[in-house]
């Protein structure tokens, strides 16, 4: 697989964090550090957060995502946003199926396929994650999981709107403890990833597609995972709260 056909990505995943002046301050402080960075570089944020975000990084090369999205155009949806509702604020990417959501609000395959499908048809590039559990790891199923759960994500999805798709394997058991996967598991589970595309839309698309690594990513260890061939980038959580240490991950992502 070359890594020189596809694009590395790092995007911030703020979660529920940042007052609004808080976002700015953290947005302002990551544009000049970033700003000769040799990927993509994305801040993924809350709903709050989005217009001033989206207004701090005007003229800078920082792309606004959102954390979540409905998959119904419009109605009663009480407390939900619809992908329309980012598409016209000028969002770019929406993050879809984060385990957190699938943990504590009932996320499911089936709904992370229909929100998948919706962010699309609105225009979005989404940020689908998948990642085992830990006991799902030590029941040896990673493989077979991982590669179901992108399977369903991607289910009516065709391979022209895939391209507007980045896909993140973010283990369960690291995200947010510290236990970062080693650069040898996250680059075997990325390959897997890249072999159910492959199966599924073509050597082309496989080469193409970006996959990201999440999961306690940070300034130290972000080097060797970016480096591993099958890693194209990080999806980050509370690394992405600190304009240094965000920046030295681009950076690493920069050199590859
Ligand atoms: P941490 O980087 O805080 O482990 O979070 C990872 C994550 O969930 C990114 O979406």
């Amino acid at each position: 697989m070359n890594k020189a056909l596809r694009k590395a990505v790092i995007a911030g995943n703020w979660k529920m964090n940042k007052t609004r002046p808080e976002a700015k301050e953290l947005v302002e402080a990551i544009k000049p550090l970033v700003a000769d960075a040799g990927c993509e570089v994305v801040a993924c944020v809350p709903f709050t957060n989005l217009e001033t975000v989206l207004e701090a990084v005007k003229g800078s090369n920082i792309k606004v995502g959102a954390e979540n999205c409905h998959f119904e155009k419009s109605g009663a949806f009480t407390g939900e946003i619809s992908a329309d509702m980012l598409a016209e604020m000028g969002v770019e990417y929406v993050i879809i199926g984060h385990s957190e959501r699938r943990q504590y609000f009932g996320e499911t395959d089936e709904t992370v396929n229909k929100r998948t499908r919706a962010a699309l048809a609105a225009g979005l590039k989404v940020i689908l994650c998948v990642g085992e559990m830990l006991a799902d790891r030590e029941n040896g199923i990673t493989d077979e999981l991982v590669a179901m759960q992108t399977k369903i994500a991607l289910k009516g999805v065709s391979a022209e709107e895939l391209k507007n798709v980045i896909i993140a394997y973010e283990p369960v058991w690291a995200i947010g403890t510290g236990k970062t996967a080693t650069a040898e598991q996250a680059n075997e589970v990325c390959a897997v990833i890249r072999a159910t595309i492959e199966k599924l839309y073509g050597k082309e698309a496989a080469d193409g597609i970006t996959i990201q690594y999440g999961g306690s990513m940070n300034a130290k260890n972000a080097a060797e995972l970016v480096a591993q061939p099958d890693v194209d980038g990080g999806l980050i959580g509370g690394a992405s709260l600190k304009a240094p240490d965000f920046a030295a991950i681009v950076e690493a992502a920069t050199r590859g």
